[in-house]
């Protein structure tokens, strides 16, 4: 076989990782990939944004099966692109991936499907929203329809905020198109966890729970990022509730869209909080997580690219998915400054003395390479990943490994999974 995947941060590091394990697997291309991809696969150049380069590649490099990683390309319809010309691809079309494309679609479904969810409106009218914001009260979240980089969910705590956050997506239109709506929803309290399920349309098939760091700093304080780091299993979800939460979101949510007409084939990953009333979702997401696939995959036992063909094949009635006990890490060397602005092109040392430590791997999500030479190029730079019998031993390894790594203005969370390290 071989493959292309579509991204070039951690997740697709860890996707290419994995895929590379597969027997099956003969040559596996990244676009555009990174520098730690490069080790294990070959990088491409291809115009992810212009359709018709993509559809070339693969056609003419004899591609077997195409994977792509990031919500863009799905929600601009890749997929179907793709598959229009008889390739075999990975991931839903645009209709399904409407599911995070837009906010007021998603929650939509979920409404007609009876899937348990905060309570919201949708508003395009600026006066409206700023009425009803004035009847709801705070504290209320704000959150850009459409696809906003990780960026358009405001959480509010005060009328204030509240309405600054409709004007910067109403007025200020700073999400461009995507912030030409918000839906404003109850606000929800309770530890969140992430829960992606493969399927083919019609089985759902669930992946083991992660649990992800947004805050930059320690104690889930200072501004949102794509994510610090990341753990699995969750002790707080066992099996059963997991079970639960796939049978009252994941299912209803794949049958409720076929009964619609919309075959949803790929992953879907539920955000869920555990507020006291039960679960509920907070977003829906039609890809793998990031940095979650760097927790889950090294979970998983088998052959990642069977799996997926089997998802594709929509044969997935009789597959299970086998797990180790072992727990998994990940910690998020970024870059001095981000989430704000940062300097890219520091030079990256001591990444082979990081992956001598027992049970580590360094995923890249923004490095290049240069000859033998790995620089920081992007904002989250590496996922120091460590699977291990226990969460204390697993902090150990990655901590341990982190420490032998260096960049100019680094910086990590020191408490990945320190919640949880006693079990
Ligand atoms: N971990 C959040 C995301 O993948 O969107």
């Amino acid at each position: 076989m071989r493959i292309l995947v579509i991204g070039g941060g951690g997740r697709e590091h860890a996707l290419v990782w994995k895929l590379r394990q597969s027997p099956s697997v003969e040559k596996i291309f990244c676009a555009p990939g990174n520098g730690g991809i490069s080790l294990d696969g070959e990088c491409v150049q291809i115009d992810v944004e212009d359709t018709l380069s993509v559809v070339e590649f693969p056609e003419s490099n004899r591609i077997d099966l195409t994977i792509v990683g990031p919500e863009a390309p799905l929600v601009e319809g890749l997929v179907d692109v793709l598959s229009a010309r008889g390739m075999r691809v990975f991931g839903p079309r645009k209709e399904a991936a409407m599911l995070e494309g837009s906010k007021s679609f998603a929650k939509a479904v979920m409404e007609r499907h009876g899937v348990p969810t905060g309570a919201s409106r949708t508003f395009d009218d600026c006066d409206a929203a700023a009425a009803y914001l004035e009847k709801a009260g705070a504290p209320i979240v704000i959150k850009a329809d459409g696809l906003a980089a990780g960026k358009g969910v405001f959480v509010a705590m005060s009328h204030e905020e509240a309405s600054e956050a409709l004007d910067s997506c109403l007025i200020a239109q700073r999400f461009g198109e995507a912030g030409t709506k918000v839906v404003v929803e109850e606000y929800l309290q309770g530890q969140e966890v992430s829960l992606l399920a493969l399927t083919d349309g019609r089985i759902v098939l669930p992946m083991v729970p992660a649990q992800d760091y947004k805050r930059v700093y320690d104690g889930d304080q200072g501004p949102n990022t794509g994510g610090m780091g990341c753990y699995s299993p969750v002790p707080i979800v066992d099996e059963a509730l997991a079970a639960s939460i796939v049978h009252t979101v994941h299912e209803p949510t794949v049958t409720g869209l076929a009964e619609e007409g919309i075959e949803f084939i790929g992953v879907l990953y539920g955000g869920i909080i555990l507020t006291a009333a039960g679960p509920r979702v907070l977003e829906f997401n039609v890809r793998f997580g990031d940095p979650e696939t760097q927790v889950i995959l090294p979970r998983m036992k088998g052959d990642l690219c069977e799996l997926m063909l089997s998802v594709i094949e929509r044969n997935l009635a009789d597959y299970r998915i086998e797990w180790t006990d072992d727990v998994c890490i990940t910690v998020v060397a970024a870059s001095g400054g981000y989430p704000g602005g940062y300097e890219t092109g520091k030079p990256i040392s001591g990444l082979d003395a990081a992956a001598e430590v027992d049970g580590v791997t360094v995923f890249h999500a923004g490095t290049v390479r240069e000859d033998d030479t790995f620089y920081t190029a992007g904002g989250r730079v590496l996922n120091v990943t460590a699977l291990a019998p226990t969460f204390r031993e697993a902090r150990e390894r990655a901590y341990e490994a982190i420490s032998r790594i260096h960049f100019d203005g680094m910086h990590y969370r020191k408490d990945i999974a320190e919640r949880v390290e006693r079990n």
